[in-house]
């Protein structure tokens, strides 16, 4: 599967402001995503940014004035005309002051708020500014107008500014604004679908510093949980501890064991449609936990354990109207665990990979796995990212009888 960006047009504007330098990052992961890519900048952003930069990244000329701009590459049209109806999606990064202020009141005045006038993809600004500018009640009234006309704000992130201020008015990160873009461009073909995921490991504490745990990062539940947000899922992500940040659009909910995580899902699965088990759950704990750190001298040679609750069989159990989605992570015979467990647990689909493979472990930001279905057929697929993956999994949750 193409990622969501691959062969789009997008148009990068840039404005005059001191973000405008990561405008070259943002542009090198949309070009990484195989989008298209044309840079339309404001007079002022080019005192901040060099063109030879934004023309070498985006592999064709800048246009930065309406003038020069009068025709264009075919030398046969208007050029912020037919970039504004060949585009995919505009992308204003850094938005300044200014050019919000253009846009919200309907002033074309230089070939970027020109072309904007003239586009109707789906527009995206990200503001980028002074504390004091950002807060002014004149910028704020016309961010609200362009969100009522339409546009996808990204607000800006809080912190130490160029300008010496310190609150909002941060440019967000380029790997921000693009999961925002993507999220924007991805049909919603699971609107009105509530969605559960897990992710991560379980601790199982034996004192305040030991658990028992496993090696699992929590990225492909994270992936599922952001694809499914993207295509217009209600998500809640229960998650075991991970270093991952939190997905933007996503209910989530840190927990650390697997108690607590059978509490999480238990306790919402009434009302879900979808629930997909990713996380690698302990299945046993300790059967006691020291209040305090257990001295080495003090300590006994062995550790009893308790049985953990299998969440996925309660929920097998328990199941209704709700699709479950298990996971297997196998060293052997994957194809008999993974349909032994998916009988067992009652599920609708089950993914299985062997561990042992290489790019396809529990770190790793690939995965190649195989679908194994009720009806007793399996999809084997190709080593891909987990993001991708993450798409193509819930293409075939979609694709599942309903129930
Ligand atoms: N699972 C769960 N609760 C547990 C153990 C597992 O919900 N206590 C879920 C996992 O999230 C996964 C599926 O069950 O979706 C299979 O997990 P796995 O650890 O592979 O299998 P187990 O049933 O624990 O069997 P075994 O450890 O013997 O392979």
């Amino acid at each position: 599967m193409k990622d969501i960006l691959a062969d789009k047009n997008i148009v990068l504007g840039v404005c005059g402001g001191i973000a405008a330098y990561k405008s070259a990052e943002l542009l090198r992961l949309f070009i990484k995503k195989g989008a298209k890519v044309r840079v339309m900048t404001s007079k002022s952003a080019l005192k901040f940014i060099g063109e030879a930069t934004l023309a070498a990244l985006s592999g064709t000329s800048v246009c930065s004035d309406l003038f020069d701009a009068e025709t264009a590459d075919d030398g046969a049209a208007i050029k912020h005309i037919e970039w504004a109806e060949t585009a995919d999606a505009v992308v204003i990064a850094p938005a300044t002051a200014n050019m919000v202020g253009k846009l919200a009141n309907g002033i074309a005045d230089d070939a970027l708020s020109t072309f904007l006038l003239a586009v109707t993809a789906p527009r995206f600004i990200c503001p980028s500014m002074n504390t004091h500018m950002y807060e002014n009640r004149a910028v704020q009234r016309n961010l609200d107008r362009l969100e009522q006309d339409g546009y996808a704000i990204l607000e800006p992130g809080s912190g130490s500014l160029a300008c010496g201020t310190v609150g909002p008015g941060r440019l967000p990160e380029p790997h921000e604004i693009l999961a925002l873009v993507t999220a924007g461009l991805t049909p919603k073909d699971l609107a009105s679908q509530k969605v559960l995921v897990t992710a991560g490991p379980t601790h199982e504490p034996l004192d305040p510093v030991r658990y028992i745990g496993n090696p699992s990062s929590g990225k492909m539940g994270f992936a599922l949980a952001t694809a499914a947000a993207d295509r217009g899922a209600d998500v809640t992500l229960v998650s075991g501890p991970t270093v991952l940040a939190d997905p933007p659009g996503v209910e989530l909910v840190r927990v650390k064991t697997a108690q607590e995580m059978y509490t999480a899902v238990m306790e919402r699965f009434a009302d879900l449609d979808i629930l997909i088990k990713s996380a690698a759950v302990s299945d046993f704990r300790p059967d006691t936990c020291c209040d305090q750190k257990v001295k080495k001298d003090k300590a006994a040679d062995t550790i009893c354990l308790a049985r953990n609750p299998d969440i996925l069989k309660e929920a097998g159990h328990a199941k209704k109207q709700q699709l479950l989605i298990g996971f297997a992570a196998e060293t052997e015979h994957l194809e008999i665990y993974a349909t032994g467990k998916l009988k067992e647990k009652n599920l609708d689909m089950i993914v299985g990979n062997l561990v042992t493979q290489a790019e396809a472990g529990f770190q790793a930001d690939t995965n190649q796995v195989t679908l194994f279905f009720k009806d007793g057929t399996h999809a084997t697929l190709p080593l891909m990212e987990k993001a991708q993956l993450a798409h193509v999994i819930l293409d075939h949750i979609r694709q599942l009888p309903a129930r």
